[in-house]
């Protein structure tokens, strides 16, 4: 199941590249769509265990909700594996989104939500999504929908994203 899932966002990644012309190394990005999630599967304990034994730098948010740290921690994973410095930013942001991710982390943020499997998104609504015109605006899109469901749940948003959020209507606007 997660590795179907990370195989779709590595295509899926390697598309949006090419649909917005982003001129990202599609070997790299496929290859930090494909290990994205690598901690995904880990406990909590042990996501909290690996991120305090080896001192990642991790928000208060993440630690409150360990699910998150499968971000950071993979990020570290991949760094020691020798990643680039543009695949381990775009890991370490892929859940929450931030400003330091980079084009790459724009793709893997957006692939993550958009790849076949995911069942949030039926086909028009992912075809409507992918005539944005811009990777930042198709991002932002994104986030609404993803914040429109984490409300109707009764979920907070997170302050990352938020943050995020800003960052790219700035980014828009330049
Ligand atoms: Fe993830
Ligand atoms: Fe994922």
């Amino acid at each position: 199941m997660r590795r179907r899932h990370s195989l779709a966002v590595a295509t899926t990644a390697v598309a949006l590249n090419t649909r917005y012309r982003l001129g990202i190394d599609g070997d790299e990005l496929y290859e930090a769509g494909l290990h994205h999630d690598l901690a995904r599967e880990w406990e909590s304990e042990a996501l909290v265990r690996f991120s305090v034994d080896e001192q990642v730098e991790v928000s208060d948010e993440e630690l409150a909700h360990p699910v998150l740290l499968h971000a950071p921690v993979a990020a570290v994973v991949l760094e020691r594996a020798g990643m680039s410095h543009a695949q381990v930013l775009a890991v370490r942001h892929h859940t929450l989104g931030s400003s330091e991710m980079g084009l790459m982390g724009k793709a893997l943020f957006c692939a993550d939500y958009l790849e076949p499997n995911r069942t949030h998104l039926n086909d028009e609504e992912r075809r409507l999504l992918l005539q944005e015109a811009t990777i930042e605006a198709l991002c932002l899109r994104v986030l609404e929908r993803a914040w429109q469901w984490r409300r109707s749940e009764g979920k907070t948003i997170s302050r990352a994203s938020r943050a995020f959020y800003r960052s790219l209507m700035a980014e828009e606007r330049a």
